[in-house]
């Protein structure tokens, strides 16, 4: 599609987030956060949903956790003005509570849209509520530094930047399975360059050993 044509289209996307009452946390948000990031986004980021600063500001991953996730992305050599950022869930739930199912359910096609109009050529998947959301997964912790592949889309696991907050050995964890992506997305342009789009779409889902 035509970039400019996609870019209206995440923007008109964006108005309809910010817009939006189709469940009861509209009536508690400050604002709603679509996202940020440019089109042409190799790696799209998906967190749970905003917490207070992002739902004051309408911006993702921009308190303590926000500041985790930076830092292993700027280790990793990841330039997050270059990545979209986003969460299952675009408005905060009172008391940063788990989203439920029902309010996942009715964000779902903003983030199915996001998805389609990105289309990102991976999409990191943080924590275990965008991993259950999004892959019917268990266990982040178990799976994280996997690659799963379903609906024709790369998805890479790693933990939630906030659960290192709590736990500090994970830490560790995510900064490795930054540097693991980022190797991915270097390979994945040599791929491109080197070999059919037949062999790309025929990987298996595999773990990229991280340690
Ligand atoms: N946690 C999330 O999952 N998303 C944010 O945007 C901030 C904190």
């Amino acid at each position: 599609m035509n970039p400019l044509a996609s870019r209206d289209l995440l923007e008109r996307l964006s108005s309809e987030v910010r817009e939006c009452s189709l469940c009861a946390l509209s009536q508690t948000r400050k604002n709603a956060v679509a996202g940020e990031g440019p089109i042409s986004a190799d790696i799209m980021f998906i967190g749970e949903a905003p917490g207070r600063r992002e739902d004051s500001v309408g911006k993702p991953f921009i308190g303590s956790a926000g500041r985790i996730l930076d830092a292993a992305l700027s280790k990793a050599g990841i330039d997050r003005s270059g990545v979209f950022i986003t969460n299952v869930v675009k408005c905060r739930p009172p008391n940063n509570r788990r989203p439920t199912s029902q309010e996942r359910l009715a964000c779902r096609r903003h983030l199915e849209n996001q998805m389609l109009i990105l289309s990102p050529k991976i999409i990191c998947i943080l924590g275990s509520t965008a991993y259950h959301s999004l892959l019917g997964g268990k266990s982040i912790i178990a799976d994280r530094g996997k690659i799963v592949k379903r609906y024709g889309i790369r998805f890479f696991l790693t933990v939630h930047p906030a659960s290192v907050i709590y736990n500090k050995s994970l830490l560790t964890d995510l900064e490795n399975d930054m540097l693991s992506l980022a190797a991915e997305i270097r390979d994945g342009r040599r791929l491109d360059k080197k070999t059919t789009t037949k062999t790309r779409h025929n990987e298996k889902p595999r773990k990229i050993d991280s340690k």
